[in-house]
């Protein structure tokens, strides 16, 4: 059996991959700051199949923490065949009255730790020839996002690193994901302080974190380097910016983006 460990499993996506790969008999190890709802979680996959659940609370926008997470791996004599660098959060507003210290702790989380248990965890697998990672990006990562700046930026990372690594791993026989979300069921555009009433002006249609999942892991069957899950809006949204100038395009993001409130 396999051994999957997915960050920030506590909730939306995270425990969705965490419930489907428990129904497929992979092991788990739970990663997320939220220690009574990822003890939870495991219990309840416990209970329901015959599989082993970690669980190591960490707060992975501090320094050296995934590297932390690592070491708790190997101290308890895991090895991770599938890694999912799903934890990350957003930020909705102007840039210069948004918090500095919450603009660096996102770049953190979003880029730097999940550089960093990549790094940690992508070598084990070269040398075993054979592991997948997915990394959770998203569809801001397409394209720049006023008003939710940083966050499209780190996403935009996140999609050319996965990208490149993709290629780098063909030949070691890896599978490598850029998981790239349209708007899904989840505590994030209510933790990313996005206004209700922006999210009912534009009618933005949510999809189920389960319907994500199936589409990420059927993607990686097929070992397609990006994939994108949502409606068929979502699915134009990422082309579309390809047809305008990109000035043009931001501008009107910026427009569509910007608070009523
Ligand atoms: N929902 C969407 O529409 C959407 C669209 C595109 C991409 N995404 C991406 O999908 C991923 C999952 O988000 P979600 O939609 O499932 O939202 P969510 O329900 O808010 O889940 C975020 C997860 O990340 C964890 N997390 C947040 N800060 C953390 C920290 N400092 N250290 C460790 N874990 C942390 C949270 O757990 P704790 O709070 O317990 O730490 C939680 O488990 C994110 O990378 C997000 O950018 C979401």
């Amino acid at each position: 059996m396999e051994t999957a460990l997915i960050t920030g499993a506590s909730s939306g996506i995270g425990a969705a991959f965490a419930r489907e790969l428990a129904r497929r008999h992979y092991h788990l190890i739970l990663v997320a700051r939220s220690q009574e709802q990822l003890n939870t979680l495991a219990q309840e996959l416990r209970n329901q199949y015959p599989i082993q659940v970690e669980v190591i609370v960490q707060d992975l926008g501090q320094p050296q923490a995934a590297t932390q997470v690592y070491q708790t791996v190997k101290d308890r004599g895991l090895t991770v065949d599938l890694l999912i660098n799903n934890a990350g959060c957003g930020d909705y507003g102007p840039f210069a009255r948004r918090s500095r210290t919450r603009q660096l702790e996102m770049i953190h989380l979003n880029i730097a730790a999940l550089v960093e248990l990549t790094h940690c965890i992508l070598p084990e697998m070269q040398q075993r020839r054979s592991g997948s990672i997915i990394n959770v990006a998203s569809i801001a990562g397409f394209q720049p996002l006023p008003y939710m700046s940083v966050y499209a930026a780190s996403k935009a990372f996140v999609l050319s690193f996965s990208e490149a690594l993709w290629a780098e791993n063909l030949d070691f026989n890896l599978r490598i994901q850029a998981l790239c979300p349209g708007p899904t069921q989840s505590k994030f555009f209510q933790q990313s302080g996005f206004p209700q009433t922006m999210n009912n002006n534009q009618k933005i249609t949510m999809i189920p974190p389960e319907q994500v999942v199936q589409d990420s892991l059927r993607g990686l069957e097929k070992n397609q380097p990006v994939v994108v899950t949502g409606t068929f809006k979502t699915h134009i949204i990422v082309n579309l910016p390809r047809f305008f100038p990109r000035s043009v395009w931001v501008n009107f993001m910026g427009k569509m983006f910007k608070s009523e409130e």
